[in-house]
């Protein structure tokens, strides 16, 4: 098993910045990229944010939230990223196209031995891979948000992926204190082909007028004890990646998971949840893409 140490995080927004963050906490010496560094920024505010609360709840040791924010280096150039490194974990937008062409950059400049691991929430690996002269050395590890909370994350094999390539998936999430399992390379994967579908139907009951978009969330947090109810879930997560998830899957696997209407009209509106200050819900501040 080739021996990791320095780790290259591509994409810098919510689930990169919390990637980069448990690869530090973990250990590894990390570069967090992103094409703009505005968004780099903001991806420190969220992980310093996130290691306030870890240190005031006692999580982390004090002082060890500054030497996690020095092993992360931010950079706005793909040159910093491939230099030296033995893993590259991407997290930009959930779009087939971004990510196999981001796959063929990285496998021209990465050196040989690098293993390029994506987050993808549902997007096959094996397509991803084929964009690469290196298949078998392409996984997919999918967190979940955020990332630092979460403690399962989905590692999917490729058709091409090897046995040492998943074995050091399964070092490196040990590593950042993660739970995995492992998923065929099928659409949504093990989690998301049930989430979308639960989120998706939450947007058709509001959109008939059944119920009021607080009652739908309370009727899930007081009756069935989720944390959050799935109108909620969705702005966290983004409403424009639920959109892209879910019709990747309405393409890929059927009919069932056509967007709602209403999910469509918000993210053509552009109210995308959370980060844009306005979803299914109203928010006094913006959060990052
Ligand atoms: N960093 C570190 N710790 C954090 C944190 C952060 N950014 N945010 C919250 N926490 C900690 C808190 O300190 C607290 O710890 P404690 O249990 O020891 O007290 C715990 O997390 C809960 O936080 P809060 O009490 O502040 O707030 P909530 O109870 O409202 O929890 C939540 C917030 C953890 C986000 C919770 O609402 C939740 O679990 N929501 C569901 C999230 C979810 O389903 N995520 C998966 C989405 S799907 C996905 O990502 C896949 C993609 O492909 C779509």
């Amino acid at each position: 098993m080739i021996h990791i140490k320095k780790i290259g995080v591509v994409g810098a927004g919510i689930m990169g910045s919390g990637i980069a963050q448990v690869a530090s906490l973990g250990g590894f010496q990390v570069v967090m990229h992103d094409l703009d560094s505005t968004i780099v920024e903001k991806g420190f505010d969220s992980i310093k944010k996130s290691l306030s609360i870890m240190m005031k709840k006692g999580k982390i040791d004090p002082g060890q939230d500054r030497k996690i924010l020095s092993n992360i280096a931010g950079t706005s150039h793909i040159e910093e990223v491939v230099e030296g490194v033995d893993l590259i974990i991407e997290a930009i937008p959930e779009n087939k196209e971004l990510k196999t062409a981001l796959f063929h950059e990285l496998d021209i400049k990465s050196p040989q031995h690098t293993i390029l691991a994506t987050n993808t929430s549902s997007i096959s690996i094996s397509a991803i891979a084929a964009a690469t002269k290196r298949p078998s050395k392409c996984v997919g590890m999918h967190f979940a948000n955020p990332v630092p909370v979460m403690p399962g994350v989905e590692l999917i094999r490729g058709i091409d992926t090897d046995d040492d390539t998943v074995e050091v998936a399964k070092y490196v999430l040990k590593r950042m204190g993660k739970e995995f399992y492992v998923s065929l390379d099928f659409p949504g994967f093990l989690g998301n082909r049930l989430l979308m579908l639960f989120i998706n139907e939450a947007f058709n009951i509001l959109w008939q007028g059944i119920g009021n978009r607080e009652d739908i969330d309370r009727n899930c947090r007081l009756a069935f004890r989720h944390p959050m109810g799935p109108l909620e879930l969705a702005d966290f997560i983004g409403l424009d990646t639920v959109l892209s998830i879910s019709d990747y899957l309405f393409n890929e696997i059927s009919e069932k998971y056509r967007p709602s209407p209403l999910l469509k009209q918000l993210v053509t509106a552009g109210h995308l949840g959370r980060k844009t200050g306005r979803g299914v819900y109203e928010y006094e501040t913006t959060n990052t893409k």
